[in-house]
């Protein structure tokens, strides 16, 4: 059994990105059943959001509201821009408007894929605080770093370009999730250890950028093939704070399995 530790004013979040799966049908039916399967008890101690695609956003913030279904609605990404002549882009200011929460800033497949850079990734954390919503900012080391022994200082760079000049209290309030590139969609989980030692650090360059009780307050999840058999385990290191879910997301069961181990993990009266 995992020890539950780490500090109590740090509520556990529990994310499911949807990525790019689930069209709006799909995501109406995935967070009803979500919605029948996670009891009241199930959330008292933890935060829980989802993250559906652009396009399902709508519904799913009409069937979290109309059914009081106790979970945020989150977005995948968003502009750094409020507004403007950005062909294919949704503003922060859109998100606010239906009732988004979280939006997840700066995910590998961004960066990867889309060339988000260490600039834009600020931006947008920006740009998203300014309109109310919480970033859930990503930071995460590639395989190969990580086997040159170069997982810190991916994780001290990152951290830092993201963070630097914001002001304490801000950062205290903003989520970031740690997600090892090797661990994401492969089924290979960090150990309980590495997720630990890695959120640990992340922690500490906080505290350097934006003071200690910055970096005391600040909410770090583990991201990386978390399921319902490893949640526990990993969210019950002293410095992991929550879960960035994919795959296991996207079936209701077995993300609300995956809560429901978040949320037995938390000791009484956190
Ligand atoms: P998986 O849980 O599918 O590995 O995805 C993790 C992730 O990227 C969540 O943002």
């Amino acid at each position: 059994m995992a020890k539950p530790t780490g500090n109590p004013a740090r509520r556990r979040l529990v994310s499911g990105n949807w990525k790019m799966h689930h069209d709006h049908l799909q995501s109406i039916r995935t967070v009803q059943d979500l919605g029948l399967r996670l009891s009241a008890a199930d959330v008292a101690s933890i935060d829980v959001s989802v993250h559906p695609t652009f396009t399902s956003l709508r519904s799913v913030q009409t069937v979290i509201e109309d059914r009081v279904i106790p979970v945020a609605l989150g977005a995948q990404h968003c502009s750094h821009e409020d507004q403007g002549a950005f062909t294919g882009e949704v503003a922060p200011p859109m998100l606010a408007r239906l009732g988004v929460s979280f939006v997840i800033v700066g995910h590998s497949e961004r960066r990867q894929f889309f060339g988000q850079t260490d600039e834009v990734v600020a931006a947008t954390l920006r740009a998203v605080i300014r309109h109310g919503m919480t970033p859930i900012v990503c930071v995460g080391e590639t395989e190969e770093e990580r086997e040159d022994g170069e997982t810190e200082a991916r994780l001290t760079s990152q951290t830092t370009a993201a963070l630097k000049g914001l002001p304490a209290e801000q950062v205290a309030g903003l989520v970031i999730a740690y997600e090892p590139i090797w661990a994401i969609g492969t089924g290979r989980t960090a150990t309980a250890e590495d997720a630990e030692s890695a959120c640990a650090h992340i922690r500490g360059v906080v505290g350097e950028v934006a003071g200690a009780e910055a970096g005391q307050a600040v909410r770090i999840q583990y991201g990386g093939s978390v399921r319902p058999e490893n949640a526990a385990e990993l969210l019950g290191q002293p410095d992991v704070d929550g879960a960035l879910v994919g795959g296991a997301s996207l079936d209701a069961a077995t993300f609300a399995a995956i809560v429901q181990a978040a949320g037995a993990g938390v000791p009484p009266g956190r």
